[in-house]
């Protein structure tokens, strides 16, 4: 798989429409997601997502992972000590399982829940890091061990950028994570294009325009009132 965006992907890049929300205009109980890779700018753009959302009456939860929990913690502390890729790759979803009973618990309530980063991340980033380990069925693996612990995301805008842009905007950040590496996010923005090609609730949106052209796409696939 190389990085080139397939004909699929073009099609539905920016000004595709949402089929979900325009079935159900109010958004109450929907459950968005935001991808992609280190420097995409989805924080903010998630971030601004729930703020717009808010303005407009509705409640909103933006959560991200890993998350602020315990659990969450386990994995920066599992991250910083450098634990194994299955060790890392387990952390991440058991900080998802638990995730997931809260989002769940949330949209039920009526509940928007916009999640910075959520199981694409593990699919797109641990599919890089145990692919020496399990070879060609790493994505399948990760797959079916992540779907008894997740809800389906009614969109997960993935941002796409060339990952050389992406680490120029992060030059300046400190604390840099070991994957903020130029040759490693280039093998996960390729998982990344490849998910979106293959789940229709991917909705792909090119992160190199400015972030008010960002948020604006975004929030006119979903706000059809
Ligand atoms: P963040 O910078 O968006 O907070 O994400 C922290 C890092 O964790 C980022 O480099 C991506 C990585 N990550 C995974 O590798 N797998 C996952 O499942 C998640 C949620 C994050």
């Amino acid at each position: 798989m190389n990085e080139d965006e397939g004909p699929l992907i073009e099609d539905r890049t920016v000004g595709s429409t949402l089929q979900v929300t325009e079935a159900c205009p109010v958004l109450a109980g929907r459950f968005f997601v935001f991808e992609g890779i280190d420097g995409s700018g989805k924080s903010t753009v998630s971030r601004l997502f729930a703020d717009r959302l808010r303005s407009t009456g509705r409640e909103v939860e933006l959560t991200a992972e890993p998350t602020s929990t315990w659990l969450g913690d386990q994995v920066r502390r599992g991250n910083r000590e450098a634990k194994s890729d299955f060790t890392e790759t387990f952390l991440y979803i058991a900080d998802r399982a638990e995730h997931t009973a809260q989002i769940s618990k949330w949209t039920s309530e009526g509940r928007i829940v916009v999640c910075d980063r959520y199981v694409g991340s593990t699919l797109a980033y641990q599919g890089v890091t145990l692919r020496p380990h399990l070879g060609p069925g790493t994505l399948e693996w990760l797959k079916r061990v992540n779907e008894p612990v997740i809800i389906r995301p009614d969109a997960t805008f993935l941002l796409r950028i060339d990952p050389s842009k992406a680490m120029a905007r992060l030059e300046d950040r400190k604390g840099r994570e070991k994957f903020e590496k130029v040759n490693f996010l280039k093998k996960v923005a390729a998982l990344y294009d490849r998910l979106a090609e293959e789940d229709p609730s991917y909705i792909v949106v090119d992160a190199e325009r400015p972030l008010d052209d960002v948020l604006g796409t975004v929030w006119s696939m979903v706000n059809k009132e």
